[in-house]
């Protein structure tokens, strides 16, 4: 027993039971695809309570190394107290089962599985190894002799470890919905979308003609752990109905077992589509992710039937949370989730890693297509970029020409329907930077004999009228000041009308046989 505890307390096997008591509960951590399995066999959290157990261990063995190097008596083979001596027997003997535990677990993953331990590893390693390299400097390198240094890197150490452990085994963030949902009118049907605070699954709740409906957002049927959730609906599923959505946060999503946290429920939205012959839409365009100055300025206006989001939410889509915070979030302010919103792409929209997820994010199947509300039919295109494809901007992704030249194919293959009021609603008033694409467009806007172009991209609330239909741009953000406009169809015509902070910016109405 005197050998073992002579060698249990040596200097160098303490730094190799500190080295292996901190990398276990790490490592341990990265085998958790195993985790299930165990908890199956025994009880559900026995795997958790392993890891807190490993984790306390590391503790333990990072004092009693401290003791053991710094700290009289404990430093000194002759006054070294037996309870310590024998402490350190029972960690070296705990670690070396820790030790075991995450080399069994690896064992057990299998050839398949064990790549991913290690890529899980190596997500993490930047930071562990970090930790490992700071905490077995401050402990064993004898060049910390500076009292205040070795408390300061302590403190370091150990509140870095801490949240990055609590950080990574439970979000520190709290976990809401980001705004009421928006719901847009695909032209086939509603697109239900909503966006929480964090990464989980979501559902949809209503009751129709009798029978209740619980959709969960899934692709393939499986959930999809995202940030945004969209729900295809029939209109007349969700006209003048009332639903509810719901969440919950995924923490950790693995290939066998994961985490689940918290479930939010929305209160119930009662939805509301207005097909009569008045109209009265809410129109915002550029808010380039200033919610809420072009908010303030939407409240001064009255309630609406519908709104149209004419693009440019934020500089670009690099990442989910842009969508889901600058275009959800805003489209759910604005509306409220009880009344219908035509989405239009920006070119802002079409820029960064996650702009080619949009349309699957917002449910939608094109970002150009027609929305028919009673009298009136909405033409929604998407002029995507005001450059050309080689512009240094788009990084080499851009093939935005070819798609126009589909668009306007598309266009040219609509039938005009007298018995509407048809309107083009469009990001850029320009609709293509071709000429002959631009030419084309214009050429099928009379032949459809739309009435009216409403767009946004240049920042500034105009009525245009020196081109072949009077073209409507509705504001936006400039210069630290929002303009929001409104539109007023009615069946002798349409009205016009843009404010901003400061009252009316621009104003007009037209008749539809002016027109
Ligand atoms: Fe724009």
């Amino acid at each position: 027993m005197k050998k073992l505890m002579k060698f249990s307390t040596n200097t160098l096997t303490m730094f190799f039971v500190w080295l292996f008591a901190v990398i276990a509960p790490w490592l341990f951590y990265c085998c958790r695809i195993g985790h299930v399995y165990v908890d199956i066999v025994l009880f559900h959290g026995f795997c958790q309570t392993l890891l807190w157990i490993m984790m306390l261990s590391a503790v333990a063995v990072s004092v009693l190394a401290f003791l053991r190097l710094r700290v009289a008596p404990y430093n000194d083979d002759e006054t070294m107290p037996l309870p310590f001596k024998a402490a350190c027997v029972a960690f070296f003997a705990l670690t070396a089962v820790f030790t075991l535990v995450w080399v069994i677990s690896l064992g057990v993953m299998g050839v398949e599985s064990t790549p991913v331990a290690g890529k899980m590893l190596l997500e993490t390693l930047p930071f562990g190894t970090a930790v490992v390299v700071a905490g077995g400097l401050f402990l064993f390198l004898p060049a910390l002799k500076n009292r205040k240094v070795r408390a300061a890197v302590a403190a370091c150490v150990i509140t870095a470890g801490f949240f990055a452990v609590i950080g990574s085994l439970y979000p520190l963030s709290t976990y809401e919905f980001v705004s009421a949902p928006m719901v847009i009118d695909t032209g086939e049907g509603y697109s239900v979308v909503f966006a929480t605070t964090d990464t989980g699954t979501g559902y949809l709740e209503y009751s129709h003609d009798g029978k209740d409906y619980k959709i969960y957002d899934t692709e393939d049927g499986r959930k999809v752990n995202s940030r945004i959730h969209s729900f295809f609906v029939p209109y007349e599923h969700l006209d003048n109905n009332t639903y509810r959505v719901g969440a919950t946060r995924v923490i950790d999503e693995l290939s066998y077992g994961g985490t689940n946290g918290k479930t939010i429920v929305s209160g119930d939205y009662a939805f509301k589509r207005n097909s009569g012959e008045v109209q009265r839409i809410l129109c915002v365009s550029d808010w380039h992710t200033r919610i809420e100055k072009a908010e303030k300025v939407i409240a001064m206006g009255g309630s609406y039937d519908a709104v149209i989001l004419l693009g440019d939410a934020a500089a670009g889509l690099q990442f989910e949370e842009e969508a889901a915070d600058y275009i959800v979030r805003f489209g759910g302010d604005v509306s409220d989730g009880v009344i219908p919103v035509i989405y239009t792409r920006g070119n802002h929209e079409t820029r960064g890693a996650y702009a080619t997820e949009l349309s699957d994010a917002l449910g939608l199947d094109s970002f150009y297509h027609e929305v028919v509300c009673g009298d009136y039919r909405f033409i929604v295109l998407d002029s995507v970029e005001d450059k050309p494809d080689d512009h240094p901007e788009y990084g080499g992704m851009a093939d935005y020409s070819a798609y126009r030249a589909g668009m306007i194919e598309w266009l040219e293959g609509l039938s005009p329907d007298s018995s509407k009021h048809t309107m083009i609603v469009c990001h850029d008033r320009e609709i293509c930077i071709e000429e002959d694409l631009r030419e084309r467009a214009f050429a099928a806007f009379e032949k459809l004999d739309a009435a009216f172009l409403f767009s946004g991209h240049s920042h500034d609330c105009e009525l245009i009228l020196t081109e072949s239909l009077p073209i409507y741009t509705d504001g936006g953000f400039k210069n630290g000041k929002y303009i929001a406009s409104e539109i007023t169809l009615s069946p002798t015509g349409i009205s016009v009308y843009g404010w901003g902070a400061d009252g009316e910016v621009q104003s007009g109405s037209f008749e539809w046989r002016t027109l």
